[in-house]
């Protein structure tokens, strides 16, 4: 499949009336890291994440009647107000996908959009805001051009139009548990659009991720930057390889049940991803001195426990604390009276795996 495949349309007569659409689309956290890109936004390696259930954006786009065609005209609010930061990187956005979306230069836009995470919280909101936009754009498509989609084909489309904005969007499309990139390990698996994992045991469906905010000021150095330092990394070619069997390894531990294999892996990733920025050119570490303590108990913890926990990080200082719904009772005791020790604030966002993004109207 190719961008072709999206053949665009422009509308056959000047909009009268306002369309409006939309969606809720939730952010996701990784297990095996999207680290390093090519051409338009493609992945240099496969990714896997879970899809998360409290953490999302709810986005409403109208189309308005415009007089005169030009580029994209965006009107931007972010929780109630006026961005322009933000504003800026969608407007980029919509812009770049005039080809598939020619009537986005016939028409004004204005996006509504907030978040059910604080903004502080140091959760990256782009990737449940470009899914809910794409979802927005495909929804749009429909009620202007009459374009129709099977419900399959409409979320790979939105995961595709997703991706174009932010690559980790792609993967939040869907339910569960979602691969983006192509790897031999999984039927229909594409660099293009992210699909679901079928093949789950029951187990793997009660994942929590309990986000534990060690700070939340924005970070030194942005995801896009980060991605940027693999082109020319002393070891891409085997961090390549590496993402490549940590997916196919987690897949069949999904199939099986197997939490070890689990739990290695993506502490594994985790690790590795941060070792790539302080190894890159110019290196840099998004980690704090919390973050290294908070890492090291959870893995004393799950040796004296015996509990199924695990840690990821995402390109920040926050530490994702990682278990199963079955023993969610006794991780609530240890977060309060052990691993709060490590940490100034006491801040925690409990989430789940969840069931993807709602149609809103
Ligand atoms: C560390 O998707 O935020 O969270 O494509 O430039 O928008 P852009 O990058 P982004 O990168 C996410 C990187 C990551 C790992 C992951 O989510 O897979």
């Amino acid at each position: 499949m190719a961008d072709s495949d999206f053949p665009g349309s422009r509308l056959e007569a000047p909009l009268t009336n306002p369309v409006s659409v939309s969606w809720q689309s939730p952010s996701n956290i990784a297990f095996v890291k999207y680290w390093g890109k090519t051409g338009r936004q493609l992945p240099v390696n496969p990714s896997l994440s879970m899809t998360l259930s409290k953490a999302f954006t709810e986005t409403r786009l109208t189309s308005l009647p415009r007089e005169t065609e030009g580029t994209a005209d965006l009107d931007f609010w972010f929780e109630g107000k006026q961005n322009s930061a933000f504003g800026e990187r969608m407007k980029r956005f919509l812009q770049s996908i005039t080809d598939i979306f020619p009537w986005l230069e016939q028409v004004s836009l204005k996006l509504e959009t907030h978040n059910t995470f604080p903004h502080s919280a140091g959760i990256a909101s782009s990737a449940s805001s470009f899914s809910a936009l794409a979802l927005c754009l495909c929804s749009l498509d429909t009620e202007l051009c009459g374009i129709l989609l099977d419900e399959t084909e409409f979320r790979i489309k939105a995961s595709f139009i997703a991706r174009l904005g932010s690559g980790s969007a792609c993967r939040s499309l869907f339910p569960g548990l979602t691969v983006w990139g192509y790897t031999k390990s999984l039927t229909g698996s594409s660099d293009l659009f992210a699909v679901p994992v079928t093949e789950v045991h029951p187990l793997f469906k009660t994942l929590r991720d309990t986000i534990l905010i060690v700070n939340s000021e924005e970070k030194a150095v942005s995801s896009s930057e980060g991605h940027s330092r693999m082109v020319n990394h002393p070891f891409a070619e085997a961090r390549i390889r590496q993402a490549g069997k940590n997916t196919t390894d987690l897949l069949e531990a999904f199939k099986t049940g197997d939490k070890d294999s689990f739990i290695r892996i993506v502490e594994n990733e985790a690790l590795t991803l941060h070792a790539l920025m302080m190894t890159s050119d110019n290196g840099f570490m998004l980690m704090y001195p919390e973050t290294v303590r908070i890492i090291s108990r959870i893995k004393e913890l799950r040796r004296e426990t015996g509990l199924d926990i695990c840690f990821t990080l995402d390109a920040g200082p926050n530490v994702h604390l990682i278990y199963f719904e079955e023993q969610s009772e006794q991780v609530a005791k240890l977060i309060v009276e052990d691993i709060f020790k490590n940490i100034k604030q006491n801040t925690r966002i409990d989430d789940f795996c969840g069931s993807g993004p709602v149609k809103l109207s």
